[in-house]
C-alpha cells in the first residue's frame, strides 16, 4: 500500500517525507486555504513547490464544474509537474472531464466519492485514482472501512485498474483497516501516520533496555 500525505503544509510534507516512507501528497482547496494560499499564481507555485519537494504523486484539485472548465483547468495544473494528477468531483461533468483526461493522457484522482456505485462510474470513465472520504462516512453513520472493502472486491472481479486511495482519514487504525480492505493507497494527515509509531510496550520496553545498557557500559 501506497502512503501519501494529506496537506498543503509544507513542514509536514517535508517531515513525512525524511521518514523516507512517503509516496505522494493530496491536497484539495480547503487544505490550501487552511495554509493561507491565495491567488492562481501563488496556487500553482504552491503546487510547484510540492512537486519539488516530494518524488512522488501531486494531487492537485480543479474548482471548476463544468467539462470546459475541468478540462481548461487540468491541463494547467498538469502542464506543472509531470508527478501532477489532476483531483476532479464525483459529479456528471467531473466523469465527463475524467474520460477526456484519460484519453489525452492526463493522469485524474475522482474525489468526493461515497458509495460502490460512484467507484464504478469513475474507474468506467478511466480514472487513475479514486477517493473514497472514509472518515466523513463514519461522521455521518455509516462505515468507510466497509466500503473500501466493496470497492475492493467490484474492482478486484471486475479487473478494473483505478488504484483505491482511501482518504479524510482520521487516525492510525484507519490506516491498518483500509490496508486489510484492500485500500491501494492511504492519504493521511501527518499525525495518523506517526500514529502508526505508538505502543505502549514498546516504550516501557525500550526505557527498559535503556536502563540495562548502562549496566553494560
Ligand atoms: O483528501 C480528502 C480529505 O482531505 C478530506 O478529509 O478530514 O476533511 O474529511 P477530511
Amino acid at each position: 500500500m501506497k502512503f501519501f500525505i494529506d496537506t498543503a503544509n509544507l513542514d509536514q510534507i517535508k517531515e513525512a517525507n525524511e521518514l523516507g516512507i512517503l509516496d505522494g501528497v493530496t491536497t484539495n482547496p480547503s487544505l490550501m486555504a487552511k495554509e493561507g494560499i491565495k491567488g492562481q499564481e501563488a496556487i500553482m507555485n504552491h503546487y510547484k513547490t510540492i512537486c519539488e519537494l516530494v518524488d512522488g504523486d501531486i494531487s492537485a484539485e480543479v474548482i471548476s464544474t463544468d467539462f470546459d472548465g475541468i478540462v481548461e483547468e487540468g491541463k494547467k495544473l498538469a502542464d506543472i509537474h509531470p508527478n501532477i494528477v489532476v483531483k476532479v468531483p464525483m459529479i456528471k461533468d467531473g466523469i465527463k472531464a475524467i474520460k477526456w483526461f484519460s484519453d489525452n493522457g492526463i493522469r485524474t484522482n475522482c474525489t468526493l466519492v461515497f458509495s460502490a456505485g460512484q467507484a464504478i462510474l469513475a474507474a468506467k470513465a478511466g480514472a487513475t485514482y479514486l477517493s473514497p472520504f472514509i472518515g466523513r462516512i463514519d461522521d455521518s453513520n455509516w462505515d468507510g472501512v466497509d466500503l473500501i472493502a466493496q470497492i475492493s472486491h467490484i474492482y478486484s472481479i471486475q479487473g478494473f485498474k483505478t488504484e483505491i486511495l482511501a482518504a479524510s482519514i482520521r487516525n492510525a487504525l484507519h490506516i491498518v483497516k483500509c490496508a486489510e480492505a484492500g485500500a491501494d493507497v492511504c492519504t493521511c494527515p501527518l499525525d495518523s501516520i506517526l500514529g502508526l509509531l505508538k505502543h505502549p510496550l514498546t516504550d516501557i520496553g525500550l526505557a527498559k533496555f535503556l536502563e540495562d545498557a548502562k549496566k553494560t557500559q
